[in-house]
């Protein structure tokens, strides 16, 4: 399901090859930064030239993560004459493997979709285990599909163009996986270029396809993925509504401090972890763009969580042995008093 680097380019050439060869169409979806740095760089890699594949580009940013974007790929798709046997590559991050994803799992009823995902966060988390989407009404990921790529093809020199902010915001998922597994927190590394990041994108990548497998519809297990991000998705499509800046993985970030307070309440990891994650916290990221006069809005939008059963709450948490454990019932004023904690401990500034 998932190719590194050399493996992933003998790949993708010889797919590209034998469905054109067949005639089908093959057509790269690009966001407007991933057109102009990572298209150059992967047409080298399968040794084609701009015009031998179709290109369609939607404007970058997660706003356009949305309905008129959605419509604009199919109506691209139409254009190149895509049919059943067409193949979308998704060349960008996680908001173009989303879209991309949600676009192929419609257009004809369902063509072949491959990602090459370009930011880290997509490269560990989105662009794996097959949930598409776009935002609705302000609300985060509300509508879209289960509906597994063909393959994901990772190459880690895409990090090269990709600004240190997003690094570290991707990075936000990878300490995810540390502490669901219950496993000492990683140590960001220093370069964009640094070897140790193939290592690092391996290992995060691999959990996660490991837990998706068990779980592809998130009955039970794929749950736990969903730690820091009941409160990060409020945060995120309360910034995303406000018009202010903040990235999927800083909303879980925080989300996961939030969350980690939460667990300490119920679940009783051990105290350690919570003054383990402050320190990475404040070392990788800036104080949030807004304060405690969000929470009643946080509040209500955490209603929408599809987590919930019912009215609900329901979260992921760290259980006594430091691992994950879900569908955990929460009180509103514990909720609350969740935020509180993390407007009030979110001070600082790098
Ligand atoms: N489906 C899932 O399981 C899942 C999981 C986690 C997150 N997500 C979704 O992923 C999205 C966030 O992903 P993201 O952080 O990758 O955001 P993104 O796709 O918006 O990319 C961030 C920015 O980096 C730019 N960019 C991408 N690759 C680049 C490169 N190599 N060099 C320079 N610039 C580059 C993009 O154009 C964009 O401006 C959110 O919509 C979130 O909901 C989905």
């Amino acid at each position: 399901m998932i190719k590194y680097a050399e493996d992933a380019a003998v790949w993708i050439q010889q797919s590209v090859e034998s469905r054109r060869s067949a005639g089908g169409a093959v057509i790269v979806l690009t966001d407007t930064n991933t057109r102009k740095l990572c298209l150059p760089v992967f047409q080298k890699l399968i040794a084609l030239q701009a015009h031998a594949l179709h290109n369609i580009t939607i404007p970058a940013g997660e706003t356009n993560k949305n309905l008129e974007q959605l419509s604009s790929i199919w109506q691209g798709l139409t254009l190149a004459g895509a049919g059943r046997d067409a193949l979308l590559i998704c060349l960008g991050g996680g908001m173009v493997t989303d879209i991309g994803g949600f676009a192929a799992s419609t257009y004809k009823r369902g063509i072949g979709v491959v990602h090459i995902p370009t930011t880290l966060l997509a490269m560990v988390d989105a662009a794996i285990g097959g949930k598409t989407g776009i935002d609705f009404e302000h609300y985060k990921n509300h509508v879209g599909t289960f509906y597994p790529p063909e393959k994901v093809l990772i190459f880690s020199n895409f990090l090269i163009t990709l600004p240190d902010r997003q690094i570290k915001a991707g990075f936000a998922e990878v300490v995810k996986y540390a502490l669901i597994s219950g496993q000492p927190l990683p140590v960001f590394p220093q370069s964009s270029q640094s070897e140790q990041w193939l290592d690092i994108i391996r290992r995060s990548a691999n959990n996660k396809m490991e837990i998706v497998e068990k779980d592809p519809k998130e009955k039970g297990l794929r749950k736990v993925l969903n730690f820091g991000h009941t409160v990060g998705h409020a945060l995120e499509s309360y910034a995303l509504a406000q018009g202010l800046d903040l990235l999927h993985g800083e909303a879980v970030a925080a989300g996961m401090l939030s969350e980690i307070w939460l667990s300490l309440q119920i679940t009783q990891p051990h105290r350690n972890i919570l003054t383990n994650y402050i320190d990475v916290y404040s070392q990788l990221f800036d104080k949030l763009p807004f304060g405690p006069e969000s929470i009643d809005d946080l509040v209500s939008r955490m209603r929408h969580d599809k987590k919930n059963s019912g009215s609900q709450y329901m979260f992921v948490l760290l259980g006594s042995d430091g691992k994950a454990v879900w569908d955990v019932p929460v009180d509103e004023p514990l909720v609350r008093q969740s935020l509180e904690f993390l407007f009030a401990s979110n001070t600082h500034t790098v």
